[in-house]
């Protein structure tokens, strides 16, 4: 399995406080079955700021740790990215970087905009824009948003124009309650999840564990939506073709009614 949303890397932001905090991380990692982690610190969040460069070198200083700790995973780089104001001005820079260097750029969207009343003129304007650029959006846990949870038909705007969607895999499991659980369900029911992540941050509440989420999905749909979202992990680090559930979806909705 490959996780593509971690705070893995040390002491850069709100994740791994120190290098043996990302060590065991990465132990519970590979205990889950993980082979490869993407680290996605946040960017442009306010609070964190973590430029491509950085990031790369980070990456392979974890990498080295993890080789001489004898711990059987590969970090790879990437950056949440939050939509900060200007930030498609960056685009043209080297302080953004998608995941692994694929077309795929995680997105964290800004409180400011999912309560903008201009929501769907402001992301169509990202989608198009990162297009453009030749990225593809992936929506960081839409789940874990007011404006996606409460209305889901805002997700569907979002990918019918070409973003992705990624789960955070404790949102899926229950543990973060089960608004945010009953409202991961209504995306992978509508087929508008394209990934689980860990979104893991430490070693005891936020973990870097996917199997249960699959899980989860396989007992809740089918064994092969889950495999659908574990193939499109590592189709995203490689650049690949994304698979999506909604064309399915709603050809079966037709077939219903
Ligand atoms: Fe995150």
């Amino acid at each position: 399995m490959i996780d593509i949303h971690s705070h893995i890397l040390p002491t850069v932001d709100d994740g791994a406080i120190d290098i043996e905090t990302a060590l065991e991380m990465a132990k519970q990692a590979v205990a889950d079955g993980i082979t490869a982690v993407v680290a996605t610190p946040h960017h442009g969040n306010g609070r964190f700021d973590n430029e491509a460069p950085d990031i790369h070198r980070l990456t392979d200083d974890l990498n080295e740790h993890l080789r001489i700790s004898q711990i059987p995973l590969t970090v790879l780089p990437g950056q949440e990215i939050h939509t900060y104001r200007n930030w498609l001005d960056d685009l043209s820079t080297n302080k953004l970087t998608a995941i692994n260097g694929s077309r795929y750029m995680l997105v964290e969207c800004s409180n400011a905009l999912t309560l903008d009343q201009r929501f769907e003129v402001e992301m169509e304007e990202i989608i198009h824009e990162l297009s453009v650029a030749g990225f593809v959006p992936i929506i960081a846990h839409p789940e874990r948003y007011g404006v996606f949870a409460k209305d889901i038909s805002k997700l569907k705007f979002c990918v019918e124009r070409g973003a992705l969607a990624q789960l955070t895999a404790h949102s899926v499991t229950g543990l973060f309650g089960e608004k945010i659980q009953s409202a991961s369900l209504k995306m992978l029911r509508e087929g508008l999840v394209h990934f689980v992540a860990s979104d893991a941050h430490d070693t005891e509440y936020r973990m870097l564990q996917l199997s249960g989420a699959y899980e989860w999905v396989e007992r809740k749909f089918d064994s092969e939506y889950s495999l659908m979202l574990k193939k499109n992990a590592l189709r995203a680090v490689n650049n690949e073709e994304i698979e999506t559930r909604l064309e399915k979806t709603q050809k079966r909705k037709w077939y219903f009614f």
